[in-house]
């Protein structure tokens, strides 16, 4: 048997509104053309992002009626903070309630003005918490993870010889920790091998500088290296993940990724000292350390969400399910970050409309494009999101957890082609206005007529 269905039926069900073209040109036009403007029910697929959009089981939503909503030392915490510790093996964890609450916490002790804080690719909320700090965020990621057209298996990994020279020119004292992001999502949602990980926990151990994981996909990488690496076929996904962590010393984890919850995340070290320092952080703006910003219900779905999302059926079918997605259109000529992502495909905007230079931003123009053809959300990472520093034009296309059936998936792929054989009619966009931080979320733009 060679289809993958996916390991679930549907329990509860949740109307997709239709639109029509013309309400869609309007919307666009009322969000000033930032897709992250739209009202969520002007959406059909709403790929927008994999972050806090999944559907829960029916053992997360049992678990939710067992919260214990005690403000300290509950029952809910004591279950999430042991199964945060069978997994991911740190000793201290920190409830936040995302990923970025974990990294304000953790940079703003670790990071100020003098200090290099290195990654394979910064994502855009750890880049900024990092800078917020006025420390600076290096991205170390391997060549082949800015080029979309090869086909690796690993392109996430970081470049270990760049990552030396950088520690040796700048001295080991000037770097407080290293990152790595497990997928690296800003690079396509690329997987990190484990001999890249050795390697990474070696050159940096032997500088005394600690190893932290961005781990927000760390299910999805965990199947990449049981699929990809010599030696880990007979390995399952926690395994992996164990081996993994070992390898490093704390994280920062978004539970709205690989926690399959709607909310949640954390920050988990070993470090004593750093860990009492974030708990008095985490108390003044979070919660009491034994919730963070989190109800007790939100602990209990991660809990039980950790244990699902290393499940062998839902990792295949999840990375079946993208992988589809990513080699029909790849078949049909569409420019692709090959291969699929994790969590999401990757359209290479920059090859998808040539004629479109970076500073019109051509994967705004694609993005927007698709919600007109076809109501379908997906998410500019390029200029508009990392300004001179977009290692790629890329347009996101991020698959909820659970969410659609493989019929939604079929109705994408048709569109992104209608799109790709119309392609010549698509004009650039400029910004008309923007924030001072993390601009992509509420700009505006206004379309260029030639
Ligand atoms: N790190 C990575 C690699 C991420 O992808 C995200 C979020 C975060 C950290 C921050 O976590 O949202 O819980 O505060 N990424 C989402 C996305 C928003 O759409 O890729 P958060």
């Amino acid at each position: 048997m060679n289809t993958i269905i996916e390991p679930f039926r549907i329990k509860a069900v949740e109307p997709l509104r239709l639109t029509t073209r013309q309400e869609r040109q309007h919307a666009l036009r009322a969000a000033g053309y930032n897709l992250f403007g739209l009202d969520a029910d002007d959406v059909i697929i709403d790929l927008l992002t994999d972050s806090g959009t999944g559907a829960m089981s029916q053992e997360q939503w049992a678990a939710i009626m067992r919260g214990d909503e005690s403000y300290a030392g509950s029952r809910s915490w004591f279950g999430f903070s042991d199964r945060v510790r069978d997994i991911f093996g740190y000793e201290h964890i920190i409830p936040t309630h995302q990923g970025r609450a974990a990294e304000r916490i953790l940079f703003s002790l670790v990071g100020e003005p003098g200090k290099i804080i290195p990654n394979n690719t910064h994502f855009d909320t750890t880049r900024a918490n990092v800078e917020h700090s006025g420390a600076r965020a290096v991205d170390v990621v391997a060549d082949a993870g800015r080029d979309p057209a090869t086909e690796l298996p690993f392109k996430g990994d970081v470049d270990v010889e760049r990552l030396r020279r950088l520690i040796v020119e700048a001295g080991p004292e000037k770097f407080p920790l290293v990152m790595l992001t497990v997928t690296n999502n800003a690079g396509g949602g690329q997987p990190v091998s484990m001999a890249n990980v050795r390697a990474v926990s070696e050159l940096v151990h032997g500088f005394g500088i600690p190893l932290y994981f961005d781990a927000c996909r760390f299910a999805e990488n965990a199947y990449f290296i049981q699929q990809r690496e010599q030696g880990y076929r007979h390995k399952s996904a926690r395994e992996i993940a164990r081996e993994m962590f070992a390898l490093g010393d704390g994280c920062t984890m978004s539970a709205k990724k690989d926690g399959m919850a709607n909310i949640g995340g954390f920050l988990a070290t070993n470090d004593a000292d750093l860990a009492a320092r974030a708990r008095n952080i985490l108390i003044l703006t979070e919660g009491f350390p034994t919730y963070g910003g989190l109800a007790g219900r939100d602990l209990e779905a991660i809990a039980q969400g950790l244990d699902e999302v290393l499940q062998q059926d839902y990792l295949e079918y999840r990375i079946a399910s993208t992988t589809y997605l990513c080699d029909h259109l790849h078949a049909k000529g569409v420019p692709m970050l090959r291969p699929a992502g994790g969590h999401a495909v990757y359209i290479d905007a920059a090859g998808f409309l040539p004629h479109i230079p970076k500073a019109q931003f051509p994967g705004q123009a694609l993005a927007c494009a698709l919600y007109e053809h076809a109501g379908i959300r997906g998410c500019e990472i390029g200029s508009v999101m990392f300004g001179d520093n977009a290692p790629m034009e890329l347009v996101r296309l991020a698959i909820p957890r659970r969410v659609y059936t493989q019929s939604h998936i079929d109705y994408v792929v048709e569109s992104v082609l209608e799109v790709f054989a119309n392609r010549g009619d698509l004009r650039g966009y400029e910004i008309t206005w923007e924030p001072p931080n993390l601009r992509h979320f509420t700009c505006k733009f206004q379309p260029l007529s030639s």
